[in-house]
Parts: structure tokens; C-alpha cells; sequence
């Protein structure tokens, strides 16, 4: 039995927990951390495997009764939480992205890879889980099967109901980065440009945000993507792809179910009540994520398909050419 131990219990450190109780067998969680000691008396409560918890994420990191440790805390947070993390020796999940800044990033990555060098052996992973999403693992399959022939370019649109404390380039470091991230693992590829446009701003987002955002990035393969990314929509969480190959197109709809278009014959995405943020749609993925997590820390394993520290520099080293690419709005 892995016993883990969790910084943030928000929306992603509570849904970590609550899979890990329902889903990973092999897993429990023993201890929490968080400045917030509503929120883990709640969690500690609801779940009824706490040991233990505290307000400094430090104790938590050091503290004997854990063995493995998610971090789920805010953004700008992951850069000192990973570097309690090289000096506990402890396996890691970090959430994504690795840092907010492309310096920062490149000096943690450095930092963490010099010590896995020392160990010997793969320690921090990052929650980069839709590599583990059934729906673009059936699109990579559909893909392999040669039925629709070569990809040509793709459509991508992640849409939140409401992303509170967004900023202009988190719009790339906390939500694009995904697709530059999970592009690179389903076309096997790497991104050559990545160029930011910016229709009229929504009147729903706070004021100084740039949104929506409109992406077009293109893979050294030639395949091109056309993404939006929408912080503040107002109708229900939206995240949709379209594969277009030469002969046929495939989509991920919206409740997640993968339609195709080839030879004359056309599927429809699945209507229906719609959910306020990504959990439910990306429940099975984040499940996959922590059972092949924790199969890694029992058995010393690499999982190719969890996101390692040169993956999570990478899709900062995108989001950067993103982020130089905008441009002031109106
Ligand atoms: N992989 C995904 O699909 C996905 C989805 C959403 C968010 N995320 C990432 O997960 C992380 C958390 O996001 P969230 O949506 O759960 O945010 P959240 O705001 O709901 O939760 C963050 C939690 O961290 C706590 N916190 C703040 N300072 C802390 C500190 N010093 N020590 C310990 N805890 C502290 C806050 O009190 C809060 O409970 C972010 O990095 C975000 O980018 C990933």
C-alpha cells in the first residue's frame, strides 16, 4: 500500500483524493497539507484515511508516514514545493505546469534533473493526464488504423466556465499548455510556431485579461493546429477536438464521446446538461493517471506515457513562444 500525501486540496488535490480512495486499490492517502484548514478538516473528514495534516507543506514532504506526495497547490507554488521535493527523496506528481515562467522553468528542470541523475532513477512525474484520456487514445488508435489517412491539421477548443485569478500568459501556462502538451504525444511530434490572435474581448472576463484567446500553432510535421481557449464562457465547461485527415475527420465531443466522418458516413456528437468545470470529463483520465502513478512507485517501472520533467519544460518552452507572440488588446 502506497501512502500518499497531498499539498492543495482544492478543486484538483480534493479530485486526486477522492479517485485515489474510489479507484487506486494499491493507494491511500494519509496526510494533507494546505493553508486552509477548513478545506482539510472537510477532505480529512470525507475521506477517513488522514493520519494526519498540516499547514506547511515542509512537514508534510518530510513526514515519515508518507511515501509519495501530489502537488496540487496554486501555480507559482510549484517551483519551492518541487524543491522540497528534491530534498525529501520522495516520488512526486506534480500538477501542471511546472513553473510560470520559461526562466524559472528551465532552472527547476535543471535542478530536477541533476538529481535524478544522482538517484538513478525517474522521481517527479507531472499531471499532464490526457495522455491517459481514453478519447485521444482512440483518436491516436483511429489515427495508426490508416483509414482516414495522414492528419492534416486539427481543431481544439478548451473553454472554462469561469477560470478565477487568470492572467493574459496563464491563459497559455495554465490552459494551452495542455494541448501543446498531449499534440506532441498523440502526432508523436514537436511544435515549430506557435502565434496568438485575440478577437474582441469578452465582456465577461475581469478587466486587463486577454480573452478569449485564439491559437494557431503548427507541428515540424506540417500539421497545423487552430485552437481557442475561452477563460470565462458562461455555458459549461467545453473541450472539443477535430482531427482533419485527408480522407476522413475524427472528433472528441464535448461529453467526451469520439465520433468519425469517413467513407460517406457521418456520426453526431452527444447533447446534454453540461458540467461547470473539467472533472467529470476527465475523470477516467485522471484515475488512469494516478493507478500508472502509483504501478510506477511500487514496481520502479517508467510508465512512458507519464509526463516527465523534460515533457513539462518542453510545454513551457511552447507556451513561451506563445506568450511572445501577444499582443496588446482592445
Ligand atoms: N491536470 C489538470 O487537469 C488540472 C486541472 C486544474 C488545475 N490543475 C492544476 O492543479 C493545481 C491546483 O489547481 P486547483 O484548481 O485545485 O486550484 P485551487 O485553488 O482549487 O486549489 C489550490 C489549493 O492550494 C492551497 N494552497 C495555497 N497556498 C498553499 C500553500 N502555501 N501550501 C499548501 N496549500 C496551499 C489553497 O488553499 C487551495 O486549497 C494548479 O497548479 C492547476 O494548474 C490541473
Amino acid at each position: 500500500m502506497i501512502k500518499v500525501g497531498i499539498i492543495g486540496t482544492g478543486v484538483m488535490g480534493a479530485g486526486h483524493a477522492r479517485f485515489i480512495k474510489e479507484h487506486v486499490p494499491d493507494a491511500t492517502v494519509v496526510g494533507l497539507s494546505d493553508i486552509d484548514t477548513k478545506k482539510i478538516a472537510e477532505l480529512s473528514a470525507e475521506l477517513g484515511t488522514v493520519l494526519f495534516s498540516t499547514t506547511n507543506p515542509e512537514e508534510l514532504m518530510n513526514d515519515s508516514r508518507v511515501d509519495a506526495v501530489i502537488i496540487a497547490s496554486p501555480d507559482p507554488l510549484h517551483v519551492p514545493h518541487l524543491r522540497l521535493a528534491i530534498a525529501s527523496g520522495k516520488q512526486i506528481l506534480c500538477e501542471k505546469p511546472i513553473a510560470t515562467t520559461l526562466e524559472d522553468a528551465r532552472m527547476i528542470s535543471a535542478e530536477i534533473r541533476t538529481y535524478q541523475e544522482r538517484v538513478g532513477k525517474k522521481m517527479i512525474n507531472f499531471g499532464f493526464m490526457r495522455r491517459f484520456d481514453p478519447c485521444y487514445q482512440e483518436v491516436r488508435r483511429l489515427i495508426a488504423t490508416g483509414d482516414f489517412g495522414p492528419p492534416t491539421f486539427f481543431r481544439t477548443v478548451t473553454r472554462n466556465v469561469a477560470s478565477t485569478g487568470a492572467t493574459t500568459t496563464g491563459l497559455f501556462t495554465n490552459i494551452a499548455i495542455h494541448d501543446f502538451d498531449i499534440y506532441r504525444w498523440l502526432f508523436k511530434d514537436e511544435w515549430e510556431s506557435i502565434q496568438s490572435f485575440y478577437p474582441r474581448r469578452s465582456s465577461l472576463s475581469p478587466d486587463g485579461l486577454a480573452d478569449p484567446l485564439i491559437i494557431i500553432g503548427r507541428l515540424k510535421s506540417g500539421v497545423t493546429m487552430v485552437g481557442d481557449v475561452v477563460a470565462f464562457n458562461n455555458y459549461g465547461f467545453d473541450c472539443r477536438v477535430e482531427v482533419i485527415c485527408e480522407k476522413g475527420s475524427i472528433q472528441i465531443g464535448t461529453h467526451g464521446d469520439v465520433i468519425t466522418q469517413v467513407n460517406g458516413v457521418g456520426g453526431a456528437t452527444k447533447g446534454g446538461k453540461m458540467a461547470n468545470n473539467w472533472m467529470v470529463r476527465f475523470e477516467p483520465s485522471y484515475i488512469e493517471e494516478l493507478k500508472a502513478w502509483i504501478q510506477e512507485v511500487k514496481t520502479g517501472i517508467v510508465n512512458p506515457d507519464l509526463a516527465t520533467v523534460e515533457d513539462a519544460l518542453i510545454a513551457n518552452e511552447v507556451c513561451a513562444i506563445g506568450i511572445s507572440s501577444i499582443k496588446p488588446q482592445k
